[in-house]
């Protein structure tokens, strides 16, 4: 039976492993432009933020409209969201870099939208569109990191599958709430 090799030579990574232990989880053998890794990132955790925020808004303003499953759907929402920023920014992290958590710039660091919504059928249809852009976004991330950078791949990948959840349940609500 032929034997696979290993793609790498072991001696070599084991030298490689030892400079830059500064570095922690980044090694020589980081396939993407870090810094550029590390700002997308940070956009990535802007717009988790501002959905966070968005929801939260949503989540209490439906409260006050009599629509208790639908401000429990947004709370849920938030929290996932409130999640996902907690994972962006470990992960920016453990590449190295910070993450910024500074309220000023926040919309313009990310892409999600925030809108208000009056209605409880405007706020639905605004957390949608928010998600279905989130959605494209998260899609090109993933193609862009890569096998690059599996790591953040992978977060990305969860993430993608979690908006279309949300983008899905905001669907189905805003046909109930049309009918
Ligand atoms: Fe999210
Ligand atoms: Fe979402």
């Amino acid at each position: 039976m032929n034997e696979r090799p290993f793609l790498s030579d072991i001696e070599e990574l084991r030298r490689r492993a030892r400079e830059d232990m500064e570095s922690g989880a980044v090694t020589p053998a980081y396939g993407l432009d870090l810094n550029r890794a590390i700002s997308i990132l940070n956009s990535v955790l802007a717009s988790e933020i501002v959905c966070v925020l968005r929801y939260k808004r949503h989540y209490f303003m439906a409260q006050g409209l009599n629509a208790e499953p639908i401000a429990q759907e947004f709370l849920q929402h938030a929290n996932d969201e409130q999640l996902h920023a907690d994972q962006v920014a470990l992960r920016i992290t453990q590449l190295g870099g910070a993450p910024d958590f500074n309220p000023e710039g926040l919309l313009s660091r990310g892409v999600a939208e925030y809108h208000e919504g009056d209605t409880l059928i405007e706020m639905i249809k605004e957390d949608l569109v928010a998600e279905r852009v989130v959605i494209m976004w998260y899609a090109d991330l993933v193609r862009w990191f890569g096998d690059a950078d599996n790591t953040s791949r992978r977060l990305m990948e969860d993430l993608l599958a979690k908006e279309e959840e949300h983008a899905n349940d905001l669907a189905d609500l805003l046909t109930r709430v049309e009918t």
